[in-house]
């Protein structure tokens, strides 16, 4: 059985206060699901140390595509490594939108990240318009292809599926649309039985234990419902509940 992971993405959130809401959620008692945290750059060393000895990880939301060199106010995977996180944020939609990456800078960025020892996380979604034009699947199967990294495998790579239009929004897809969409996308994957494939979209405390029951939906990618101790607690343990 695949273990379900609870992610928290802070984004552009958090300051040193922050990190007493971290030790909360750190507290949460669950015995089998995996909680990873993803705070701001600036709180990833000190988190790491806070977490020490607790079930949480703590991971970076982004990391740079080289191992070193002049790329002011860049961060490797190395240095991520470095300071004890475990994990790396690639490609979420905000920054393939915002900052330009495209597939293949995705691909790279998570190909650095496995060769500094860190898992990544690699996102992919659609748009509105491509969900009503009915593309959805087949546009997410291939940006899924052209990101993944040669060597990707369940023991370096996380997939989080999160339909741009579900982000930040209160929407979600039905759940006969997630199942669909997580069908395929595994279909398509390397270690096809073993890599995680997460949800991620105005996932909540109220929505989380129902979405985590679908098929092939191995945990969720949580944005606002984790920067609250209580509400992501809540959605850990609809993590560690849809275990058994
Ligand atoms: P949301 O964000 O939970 O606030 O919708 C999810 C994400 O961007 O990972």
């Amino acid at each position: 059985m695949r273990t379900k992971i609870a992610a928290g993405n802070w984004k552009m959130n958090g300051l040193r206060g922050s990190l007493t809401e971290l030790l909360l959620i750190a507290s949460t008692e669950v015995e089998q699901a995996e909680i990873i945290i993803f705070p701001p750059m600036t709180l990833l060393a000190e988190a790491a140390s806070a977490v020490q000895g607790t079930r949480t990880k703590i991971g970076a939301q982004n990391c740079h595509q080289a191992v070193n060199g002049a790329y002011t106010g860049e961060v490797s995977a190395e240095m991520i490594e470095n300071i004890g996180a475990t994990h790396v944020i690639i490609g979420h939609s905000e920054r393939r939108a915002l900052y330009g990456e495209s597939d293949e800078i995705v691909k790279a960025k998570a190909a650095a990240a496995h060769s500094a020892g860190l898992t990544a996380i690699i996102c992919i979604g659609e748009s509105l318009e491509m969900r009503q034009a009915g593309e959805a699947d087949h546009f997410c199967a291939a940006q899924l292809l052209a990101s993944l990294p040669e060597g990707a495998s369940a023991s370096n790579t996380i997939i989080a599926y999160e339909p741009i239009w579900a982000i930040g929004t209160g929407l979600v897809p039905s759940n006969a649309d997630i199942a669909q969409m997580h069908a395929r996308l595994r279909e398509n994957l390397p270690d096809a039985e073993a890599m995680r494939i997460l949800y991620g979209g105005s996932v909540k405390p109220s929505n989380a234990a129902e979405i985590f029951a679908v098929d092939n939906v191995d945990g969720g990618l949580v944005g606002g419902a984790s920067l609250k101790a209580e509400d992501f607690s809540a959605i850990i343990r609809a993590a560690e509940t849809a275990m058994g």
